[in-house]
């Protein structure tokens, strides 16, 4: 059975990205996937994302030391086959609320730069990022630093983009993406 943690980013609770990611998960659980889901923009921090206070480099865990209710997630990832991040598209770029815990993923990665070595738990697995716009533009600079994180990460990598989403909530009437987000769910669930 494959576990899949999704980090669900907008601030709208019922919008495109909660519906994408409904959609996904109903695609993974069809094929008895464990899918947990988390909306990031409603978890309690105690800091506002990565401190940079590099306290995490010099502890043996994989674990951020504020611990706040990012900390299980962050753990969580650690564990999983499959991370999924979705966000809707902000200014060409990710929302605040999944950069708020993507940036304590630093604490998921031992750093040895005298070595020039880089350890990390995230190594072999899957990061899949839906995202959706309103427009046509940005949704690639959205992507790119997803590609080149699981490519650092030793990290398979796969996008369902929606530009043309509408304003929240509109992509609920696209039959079409509904078919696309069920299938990437339904290929989650399975072996690569
Ligand atoms: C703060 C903010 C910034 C946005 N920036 C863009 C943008 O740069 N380009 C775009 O096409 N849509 C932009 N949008 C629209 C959303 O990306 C789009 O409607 C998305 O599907 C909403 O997803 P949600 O319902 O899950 O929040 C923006 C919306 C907000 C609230």
């Amino acid at each position: 059975m494959k576990k899949i943690l999704v980090l669900s980013a907008s601030p709208v609770k019922d919008g495109n990205t909660t519906t994408l990611v409904n959609w996904f998960a109903e695609g993974a659980r069809s094929e008895g996937a464990r899918v947990d889901i988390v909306a990031t923009a409603f978890l309690k921090y105690k800091t506002t994302g990565c401190t940079s206070c590099r306290r995490c480099q010099a502890i043996k865990e994989y674990a951020c030391v504020v611990k706040d209710e990012a900390s299980p997630v962050l753990a969580k990832m650690a564990e999983v086959d499959v991370i999924v991040m979705a966000s809707p598209l902000y200014f060409f770029g990710a929302s605040a609320q999944l950069k708020l815990v993507m940036d304590r993923m630093f604490c998921l990665y031992k750093w040895d730069n005298a070595a020039g070595t880089m350890t990390t738990p995230l190594k072999g697995k899957r990061l899949i990022l839906i995202a959706s716009a309103y427009e046509d533009v940005g949704l690639d600079a959205l992507e790119k630093p997803f590609v080149l994180t699981a490519d650092y990460s030793g990290m398979s990598f796969e996008s369902l983009l929606v530009p043309h989403a509408g304003e929240s909530g509109d992509v609920k009437t696209r039959a079409a993406i509904r078919e696309r987000a069920v299938e990437l769910g339904r290929r989650a669930a399975q072996d690569e």
